[in-house]
Protein backbone atom coordinates (compact mmCIF):
# COMPACT_ATOMS: atom_id res chain seq x y z
CA UNK A 1 0.00 0.00 0.00
CA UNK A 2 2.98 2.30 0.90
CA UNK A 3 4.83 1.90 -2.15
CA UNK A 4 1.58 2.11 -4.39
CA UNK A 5 1.16 5.13 -2.18
CA UNK A 6 4.49 6.38 -3.78
CA UNK A 7 4.16 5.90 -7.10
CA UNK A 8 6.81 2.32 -6.78
CA UNK A 9 6.58 -0.53 -7.92
CA UNK A 10 4.52 -3.19 -5.89
CA UNK A 11 4.06 -6.64 -6.05
CA UNK A 12 0.56 -7.00 -5.98
CA UNK A 13 -2.30 -3.66 -6.09
CA UNK A 14 -3.70 -2.98 -2.57
CA UNK A 15 -7.10 -2.62 -2.05
CA UNK A 16 -9.10 -0.76 0.74
CA UNK A 17 -12.90 0.14 0.42
CA UNK A 18 -14.39 3.76 1.05
CA UNK A 19 -16.57 3.16 4.22
CA UNK A 20 -15.33 -0.36 4.48
CA UNK A 21 -16.78 0.23 8.61
CA UNK A 22 -20.56 1.14 7.96
CA UNK A 23 -24.53 -0.14 7.91
CA UNK A 24 -23.83 -2.48 5.85
CA UNK A 25 -22.06 -4.45 8.30
CA UNK A 26 -23.97 -6.13 10.92
CA UNK A 27 -21.56 -5.97 13.18
CA UNK A 28 -21.93 -2.08 12.90
CA UNK A 29 -25.54 -2.32 13.14
CA UNK A 30 -25.39 -3.88 16.06
CA UNK A 31 -23.49 -1.33 17.68
CA UNK A 32 -25.81 1.33 16.21
CA UNK A 33 -28.16 0.19 17.81
CA UNK A 34 -26.70 1.20 21.42
CA UNK A 35 -24.88 4.16 20.60
CA UNK A 36 -25.66 7.04 18.14
CA UNK A 37 -23.55 7.66 15.16
CA UNK A 38 -21.95 11.17 16.93
CA UNK A 39 -21.65 9.17 19.88
CA UNK A 40 -19.97 6.50 17.99
CA UNK A 41 -17.10 8.52 16.02
CA UNK A 42 -16.80 10.70 20.23
CA UNK A 43 -15.86 7.17 21.90
CA UNK A 44 -13.04 6.09 20.45
CA UNK A 45 -12.45 2.22 22.22
CA UNK A 46 -16.03 1.93 20.03
CA UNK A 47 -14.50 3.56 16.83
CA UNK A 48 -11.43 1.74 16.77
CA UNK A 49 -12.98 -1.53 17.49
CA UNK A 50 -15.72 -0.51 14.13
CA UNK A 51 -12.95 -0.25 12.31
CA UNK A 52 -10.54 -3.65 13.24
CA UNK A 53 -13.66 -5.52 12.62
CA UNK A 54 -14.06 -4.28 9.22
CA UNK A 55 -10.57 -4.64 8.46
CA UNK A 56 -10.03 -8.42 9.84
CA UNK A 57 -13.74 -9.05 7.92
CA UNK A 58 -12.65 -8.26 4.80
CA UNK A 59 -8.51 -8.78 4.69
CA UNK A 60 -8.02 -5.02 3.17
CA UNK A 61 -4.40 -3.20 2.68
CA UNK A 62 -5.35 -0.54 5.00
CA UNK A 63 -7.75 1.49 7.82
CA UNK A 64 -9.61 4.51 7.47
CA UNK A 65 -9.98 6.01 10.80
CA UNK A 66 -13.82 5.48 12.06
CA UNK A 67 -15.22 9.07 12.24
CA UNK A 68 -17.19 11.53 10.19
CA UNK A 69 -15.91 14.87 7.42
CA UNK A 70 -18.41 16.80 9.60
CA UNK A 71 -17.66 16.51 13.05
CA UNK A 72 -15.37 19.66 12.23
CA UNK A 73 -18.42 21.53 11.76
CA UNK A 74 -19.13 21.50 15.67
CA UNK A 75 -15.59 23.24 16.73
CA UNK A 76 -16.79 26.03 14.11
CA UNK A 77 -20.00 27.08 15.99
CA UNK A 78 -22.52 24.42 13.75
CA UNK A 79 -25.50 22.30 14.88
CA UNK A 80 -24.71 19.14 13.84
CA UNK A 81 -27.12 16.20 13.74
CA UNK A 82 -27.21 12.45 11.79
CA UNK A 83 -30.99 11.76 11.22
CA UNK A 84 -32.17 8.27 10.37
CA UNK A 85 -33.27 8.10 6.44
CA UNK A 86 -32.18 11.92 5.81
CA UNK A 87 -28.37 11.88 6.88
CA UNK A 88 -26.83 14.99 8.42
CA UNK A 89 -28.59 17.91 9.21
CA UNK A 90 -26.77 21.45 10.27
CA UNK A 91 -29.77 23.25 12.27
CA UNK A 92 -27.78 27.00 11.79
CA UNK A 93 -26.57 27.30 8.26
CA UNK A 94 -24.32 30.07 6.83
CA UNK A 95 -26.77 32.70 5.47
CA UNK A 96 -24.36 35.94 5.70
CA UNK A 97 -21.19 37.49 5.26
CA UNK A 98 -21.90 38.20 9.22
CA UNK A 99 -22.24 34.45 9.60
CA UNK A 100 -18.67 33.63 8.19
CA UNK A 101 -17.39 36.96 10.36
CA UNK A 102 -18.14 35.52 13.68
CA UNK A 103 -17.28 31.94 12.62
CA UNK A 104 -14.71 30.70 14.76
CA UNK A 105 -11.49 28.52 13.21
CA UNK A 106 -9.72 25.76 14.50
CA UNK A 107 -6.32 26.43 15.37
CA UNK A 108 -6.08 23.52 18.13
CA UNK A 109 -7.00 20.38 17.88
CA UNK A 110 -8.49 20.25 21.49
CA UNK A 111 -12.36 20.40 20.52
CA UNK A 112 -11.74 17.56 18.33
CA UNK A 113 -9.43 15.43 20.99
CA UNK A 114 -11.18 12.43 20.41
CA UNK A 115 -10.22 12.06 17.02
CA UNK A 116 -6.45 11.73 18.01
CA UNK A 117 -7.53 9.14 20.46
CA UNK A 118 -9.17 7.50 17.80
CA UNK A 119 -6.35 7.28 15.85
CA UNK A 120 -3.87 5.99 18.72
CA UNK A 121 -6.15 3.32 19.82
CA UNK A 122 -6.81 2.29 16.04
CA UNK A 123 -3.07 2.24 15.58
CA UNK A 124 -2.60 0.55 18.85
CA UNK A 125 -4.63 -2.49 18.13
CA UNK A 126 -4.23 -2.70 14.11
CA UNK A 127 -1.41 -5.04 12.51
CA UNK A 128 2.03 -3.07 12.58
CA UNK A 129 2.13 -3.37 8.57
CA UNK A 130 -1.29 -2.32 7.79
CA UNK A 131 -1.51 1.83 7.51
CA UNK A 132 -3.78 3.54 9.22
CA UNK A 133 -5.30 6.49 6.54
CA UNK A 134 -6.42 9.65 8.45
CA UNK A 135 -9.17 11.96 6.40
CA UNK A 136 -10.61 15.06 6.58
CA UNK A 137 -13.39 17.04 4.22
CA UNK A 138 -11.91 19.93 1.34
CA UNK A 139 -13.24 23.26 2.12
CA UNK A 140 -15.50 23.01 -0.50
CA UNK A 141 -17.77 19.77 0.97
CA UNK A 142 -17.98 21.28 4.57
CA UNK A 143 -18.82 24.45 2.87
CA UNK A 144 -21.84 23.03 1.40
CA UNK A 145 -23.08 21.07 4.23
CA UNK A 146 -22.57 24.69 6.07
CA UNK A 147 -24.72 26.72 3.52
CA UNK A 148 -27.41 24.20 2.39
CA UNK A 149 -27.94 23.05 6.05
CA UNK A 150 -27.32 19.39 5.18
CA UNK A 151 -27.53 17.02 1.90
CA UNK A 152 -28.51 18.49 -1.26
CA UNK A 153 -29.68 17.34 -5.42
CA UNK A 154 -28.10 20.80 -6.91
CA UNK A 155 -26.25 22.88 -4.81
CA UNK A 156 -27.84 25.82 -5.49
CA UNK A 157 -27.74 27.70 -2.54
CA UNK A 158 -23.63 26.80 -2.15
CA UNK A 159 -23.14 28.20 -5.37
CA UNK A 160 -25.24 31.30 -5.30
CA UNK A 161 -23.73 32.27 -2.25
CA UNK A 162 -20.36 31.63 -3.61
CA UNK A 163 -20.87 33.67 -6.96
CA UNK A 164 -22.74 36.43 -4.79
CA UNK A 165 -20.73 37.12 -1.92
CA UNK A 166 -16.91 36.54 -3.32
CA UNK A 167 -15.37 38.00 0.11
CA UNK A 168 -17.52 35.78 2.57
CA UNK A 169 -16.91 32.90 0.43
CA UNK A 170 -12.77 33.82 0.61
CA UNK A 171 -13.25 34.20 4.39
CA UNK A 172 -14.98 31.17 4.64
CA UNK A 173 -12.52 29.15 2.48
CA UNK A 174 -9.81 30.20 4.01
CA UNK A 175 -11.18 29.38 7.39
CA UNK A 176 -11.96 25.92 6.46
CA UNK A 177 -8.85 25.17 4.53
CA UNK A 178 -6.58 26.34 8.01
CA UNK A 179 -9.00 24.02 10.31
CA UNK A 180 -8.90 21.14 7.85
CA UNK A 181 -5.05 21.56 8.15
CA UNK A 182 -5.11 21.82 12.00
CA UNK A 183 -7.29 18.38 12.00
CA UNK A 184 -4.88 16.64 9.22
CA UNK A 185 -1.98 17.64 11.47
CA UNK A 186 -2.94 16.23 14.55
CA UNK A 187 -4.00 13.17 12.85
CA UNK A 188 -0.41 13.00 11.58
CA UNK A 189 1.42 13.39 14.42
CA UNK A 190 -0.71 10.97 16.30
CA UNK A 191 0.08 7.94 14.02
CA UNK A 192 -1.63 7.90 10.78
CA UNK A 193 0.34 6.78 7.64
CA UNK A 194 -1.56 9.01 4.97
CA UNK A 195 -3.97 11.23 4.75
CA UNK A 196 -7.49 11.65 2.57
CA UNK A 197 -9.35 14.83 1.64
CA UNK A 198 -12.92 13.67 0.41
CA UNK A 199 -13.96 16.70 -1.87
CA UNK A 200 -17.24 14.70 -2.16
CA UNK A 201 -18.87 17.30 -4.04
CA UNK A 202 -17.04 19.10 -5.93
CA UNK A 203 -17.81 17.55 -9.02
CA UNK A 204 -21.28 19.52 -9.17
CA UNK A 205 -19.13 22.59 -10.07
CA UNK A 206 -18.25 23.14 -13.80
CA UNK A 207 -14.30 23.54 -14.37
CA UNK A 208 -14.14 27.05 -14.78
CA UNK A 209 -15.86 27.46 -10.69
CA UNK A 210 -13.43 24.93 -9.76
CA UNK A 211 -10.31 26.72 -11.07
CA UNK A 212 -12.05 29.56 -8.95
CA UNK A 213 -13.98 29.31 -6.21
CA UNK A 214 -12.34 25.86 -4.74
CA UNK A 215 -9.00 24.57 -6.39
CA UNK A 216 -6.83 27.21 -4.51
CA UNK A 217 -8.25 26.27 -0.75
CA UNK A 218 -7.78 23.00 -1.46
CA UNK A 219 -4.25 23.94 -2.45
CA UNK A 220 -3.97 25.91 0.97
CA UNK A 221 -4.69 22.78 2.75
CA UNK A 222 -1.93 20.80 1.25
CA UNK A 223 0.33 23.61 1.43
CA UNK A 224 -0.48 23.93 5.36
CA UNK A 225 -0.17 19.86 5.77
CA UNK A 226 3.12 18.22 7.81
CA UNK A 227 5.11 17.39 5.23
CA UNK A 228 6.51 13.40 4.14
CA UNK A 229 2.57 11.97 4.47
CA UNK A 230 1.50 10.92 0.91
CA UNK A 231 -2.17 12.14 0.51
CA UNK A 232 -5.01 11.15 -1.20
CA UNK A 233 -7.17 13.69 -3.22
CA UNK A 234 -10.64 12.59 -4.09
CA UNK A 235 -13.13 14.52 -5.61
CA UNK A 236 -16.38 12.28 -7.07
CA UNK A 237 -18.86 13.00 -9.85
CA UNK A 238 -17.05 14.86 -13.19
CA UNK A 239 -13.98 13.68 -14.57
CA UNK A 240 -13.93 16.88 -16.20
CA UNK A 241 -12.13 18.88 -13.19
CA UNK A 242 -9.78 15.62 -12.96
CA UNK A 243 -6.46 17.62 -14.18
CA UNK A 244 -7.54 20.56 -12.04
CA UNK A 245 -7.72 18.68 -8.87
CA UNK A 246 -4.35 17.06 -9.45
CA UNK A 247 -2.81 20.22 -10.28
CA UNK A 248 -4.15 21.56 -6.56
CA UNK A 249 -2.34 18.46 -4.71
CA UNK A 250 -2.34 15.57 -3.61
CA UNK A 251 0.01 12.73 -4.49
CA UNK A 252 -2.61 10.14 -5.12
CA UNK A 253 -5.68 11.77 -7.11
CA UNK A 254 -9.18 9.15 -6.68
CA UNK A 255 -11.50 8.66 -9.39
CA UNK A 256 -15.36 7.46 -9.35
CA UNK A 257 -16.46 4.96 -11.47
CA UNK A 258 -17.97 7.34 -14.34
CA UNK A 259 -14.44 7.65 -16.16
CA UNK A 260 -12.49 4.53 -17.43
CA UNK A 261 -9.15 4.60 -14.82
CA UNK A 262 -6.80 4.47 -17.57
CA UNK A 263 -8.47 7.95 -19.16
CA UNK A 264 -8.52 9.52 -15.65
CA UNK A 265 -4.74 8.29 -15.23
CA UNK A 266 -4.01 10.18 -18.76
CA UNK A 267 -5.87 13.42 -17.31
CA UNK A 268 -3.72 13.47 -13.91
CA UNK A 269 -0.69 12.91 -15.39
CA UNK A 270 1.32 9.39 -15.06
CA UNK A 271 3.65 10.83 -11.96
CA UNK A 272 0.82 10.55 -9.38
CA UNK A 273 -0.62 7.54 -7.88
CA UNK A 274 -4.52 6.51 -8.44
CA UNK A 275 -7.29 5.22 -6.27
CA UNK A 276 -10.21 3.77 -7.65
CA UNK A 277 -12.77 2.78 -9.26
CA UNK A 278 -15.07 0.45 -9.27
CA UNK A 279 -18.99 1.14 -9.26
CA UNK A 280 -19.93 0.40 -5.95
CA UNK A 281 -23.48 -1.05 -7.28
CA UNK A 282 -21.36 -3.71 -8.85
CA UNK A 283 -21.25 -5.25 -4.98
CA UNK A 284 -24.69 -5.45 -5.43
CA UNK A 285 -24.29 -7.99 -7.52
CA UNK A 286 -22.65 -12.08 -7.71
CA UNK A 287 -19.26 -12.67 -6.84
CA UNK A 288 -19.08 -13.34 -11.04
CA UNK A 289 -19.68 -10.02 -12.30
CA UNK A 290 -17.80 -8.81 -9.50
CA UNK A 291 -14.43 -10.91 -11.04
CA UNK A 292 -15.33 -9.74 -14.56
CA UNK A 293 -15.02 -5.75 -13.29
CA UNK A 294 -12.32 -6.62 -11.06
CA UNK A 295 -10.09 -8.01 -14.35
CA UNK A 296 -11.45 -5.30 -16.58
CA UNK A 297 -9.85 -2.44 -14.19
CA UNK A 298 -7.13 -4.38 -13.47
CA UNK A 299 -6.25 -4.60 -17.56
CA UNK A 300 -6.50 -1.13 -17.92
CA UNK A 301 -3.56 -0.43 -15.36
CA UNK A 302 -1.94 -3.39 -16.14
CA UNK A 303 2.03 -3.18 -14.74
CA UNK A 304 1.80 0.53 -13.80
CA UNK A 305 3.51 1.47 -10.29
CA UNK A 306 0.95 3.30 -7.91
CA UNK A 307 -2.51 1.91 -8.41
CA UNK A 308 -4.29 1.40 -5.45
CA UNK A 309 -7.97 -0.37 -5.67
CA UNK A 310 -10.96 1.07 -4.44
CA UNK A 311 -14.33 1.90 -5.20
CA UNK A 312 -15.40 4.85 -6.73
CA UNK A 313 -17.37 5.91 -3.82
CA UNK A 314 -18.69 4.54 -0.35
CA UNK A 315 -19.77 1.23 -0.09
CA UNK A 316 -23.68 1.09 -0.33
CA UNK A 317 -26.00 0.03 2.75
CA UNK A 318 -27.52 -2.64 1.30
CA UNK A 319 -24.15 -4.52 -0.02
CA UNK A 320 -23.71 -8.04 0.90
CA UNK A 321 -20.72 -8.27 3.64
CA UNK A 322 -19.88 -11.32 1.54
CA UNK A 323 -19.42 -9.50 -1.88
CA UNK A 324 -17.31 -7.02 -0.51
CA UNK A 325 -14.89 -10.05 0.79
CA UNK A 326 -14.86 -11.72 -2.68
CA UNK A 327 -13.91 -7.75 -4.28
CA UNK A 328 -11.00 -7.94 -1.65
CA UNK A 329 -9.72 -11.51 -2.73
CA UNK A 330 -10.33 -10.69 -6.53
CA UNK A 331 -8.11 -7.77 -6.14
CA UNK A 332 -5.44 -9.92 -4.03
CA UNK A 333 -6.15 -13.01 -6.75
CA UNK A 334 -6.01 -10.96 -10.14
CA UNK A 335 -3.62 -8.19 -8.79
CA UNK A 336 -0.47 -9.84 -8.53
CA UNK A 337 2.33 -9.16 -10.85
CA UNK A 338 2.67 -12.87 -12.09
CA UNK A 339 -1.41 -12.57 -13.08
CA UNK A 340 -1.44 -9.16 -14.12
CA UNK A 341 1.82 -9.70 -16.82
CA UNK A 342 -0.41 -13.05 -18.55
O1 LIG B 1 -15.46 3.39 6.81
C1 LIG B 1 -15.07 4.55 6.53
O2 LIG B 1 -14.85 4.92 5.37
C2 LIG B 1 -14.68 5.48 7.65
C3 LIG B 1 -15.66 6.38 8.11
C4 LIG B 1 -16.32 7.45 7.26
C5 LIG B 1 -17.67 7.82 7.50
N1 LIG B 1 -17.93 8.93 6.74
C6 LIG B 1 -18.57 7.16 8.43
C7 LIG B 1 -20.02 7.38 8.33
C8 LIG B 1 -15.82 8.29 6.27
C9 LIG B 1 -14.46 8.28 5.60
C10 LIG B 1 -16.85 9.24 5.95
C11 LIG B 1 -16.68 10.35 5.00
C12 LIG B 1 -17.85 11.16 4.64
N2 LIG B 1 -18.91 11.56 5.42
C13 LIG B 1 -18.03 11.77 3.38
C14 LIG B 1 -17.04 11.68 2.25
C15 LIG B 1 -17.19 10.43 1.47
C16 LIG B 1 -18.46 10.37 0.68
O3 LIG B 1 -19.27 9.47 1.00
O4 LIG B 1 -18.62 11.15 -0.23
C17 LIG B 1 -19.23 12.49 3.40
C18 LIG B 1 -19.84 13.28 2.26
C19 LIG B 1 -19.78 12.35 4.71
C20 LIG B 1 -21.02 12.98 5.22
C21 LIG B 1 -22.00 11.99 5.71
N3 LIG B 1 -21.85 11.26 6.87
C22 LIG B 1 -23.24 11.63 5.13
C23 LIG B 1 -23.80 12.21 3.84
C24 LIG B 1 -23.84 10.67 5.97
C25 LIG B 1 -25.21 10.03 5.86
C26 LIG B 1 -25.45 9.26 4.64
C27 LIG B 1 -24.55 8.05 4.52
O5 LIG B 1 -24.02 7.84 3.44
O6 LIG B 1 -24.42 7.30 5.50
C28 LIG B 1 -22.93 10.41 7.02
C29 LIG B 1 -23.09 9.43 8.12
C30 LIG B 1 -22.05 8.37 8.21
N4 LIG B 1 -20.69 8.58 8.14
C31 LIG B 1 -22.29 6.98 8.46
C32 LIG B 1 -21.03 6.37 8.55
C33 LIG B 1 -20.74 4.93 8.87
C34 LIG B 1 -23.66 6.33 8.67
C35 LIG B 1 -24.17 6.72 10.00
C36 LIG B 1 -25.19 5.76 10.55
O7 LIG B 1 -26.38 5.97 10.27
O8 LIG B 1 -24.78 4.86 11.27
Amino acid sequence: MMRAARGEPSSRVPVWLMRQAGRYMPHYRGIRRKVGFLELCKTPSLAAEVMLHAVETLKVDAAIIFSDILTILEPLGFALDYVEEKGPVISTPIQSFDDVRTMPELRQIDPLGYVVEVVKETRRSLDASLPLIGFAGAPFTLAAYAIEGGSTRDFRRVKKFMMCEPEAWQMLMRKLAVSVATLLNAQIAAGVQIVQLFDSWAGCLSVEDYRIYVAPYSRMVFELLTPGTPIIHFAAGNSAILPLVAEAGGNIIGVDWRISIDKAWDKIGAQLSIQGNLDPTVLLTNREIIERHVQHILKLTERRAGHIFNLGHGVLPETPVENAIALVEAVHAFGTRASMSQ
